[in-house]
């Protein structure tokens, strides 16, 4: 698959013009809301993991040096917590843009603090897109997260900001939170 999926999303999630959509944001999304947006609620989807496995080309890293952003990871059982945001069809032009380095819009079950539910998309960025990095360890990440930056700015922000939204949130990432460590062991060395 491309690594600039902006067209396939576009067509393989036609809305309605005046069509109101729920979007669960667990990355960037949570905490770099550029996007307008009529209502916004912490909420979890179930058996995902949260991973920084994704490769970034066009915001925290450049195609020869790629940064490490999130995807989701299917892990039955798990529980990813996130925002919702609430927008309109014409937004997801511009998310579109945003997420286009490998990220697909899939349909997702959410739940929401109160324990009520809605159906709505989500972006995840599969093993089969070319940006796609996969596993390493919590250290290795963290020294490469060290190393990258982009148009965005720098993927060690990236890191920083997440941690600190998810915590915010009340959200407990053992992923998130190691690497976190470890890039704040690297900095003070
Ligand atoms: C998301 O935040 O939901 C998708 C990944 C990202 O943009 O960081």
């Amino acid at each position: 698959m491309s690594k600039n999926t902006f067209a396939e999303n576009q067509r393989r999630h036609p809305l309605d013009d005046d069509a109101r959509v729920w979007l669960f944001g667990y990355g960037s999304l949570i905490y770099l809301v550029d996007f307008p947006h009529l209502d916004s609620r912490p909420a979890s989807i179930r058996n995902w993991s949260r991973r920084f496995w994704q490769g970034s080309h066009d915001h925290r890293g450049t195609e020869a040096d790629p940064g490490r952003v999130v995807t989701l990871i299917e892990d039955e059982g798990a529980v990813c917590g996130g925002i919702a945001y609430r927008v309109e069809a014409a937004v997801f032009e511009q998310l579109d843009v945003r997420e286009k380095n490998g990220y697909l819009r899939f349909a997702t079950e959410m739940t929401f603090d109160d324990g009520s539910h809605a159906t709505g998309l989500v972006y995840i960025a599969t093993p089969d897109n070319e940006a796609y990095l996969g596993e390493a360890s919590e250290y290795e990440i963290a020294r490469h997260i060290c190393r990258a930056e982009g148009p965005s700015g720098s993927n060690r922000d990236y890191l920083l900001d997440l941690a600190r939204a998810l915590r915010e949130l009340g959200q407990h990432d053992q992923h998130v939170f190691d690497i976190e460590t470890h890039i704040l062991e690297i900095l003070n060395r």
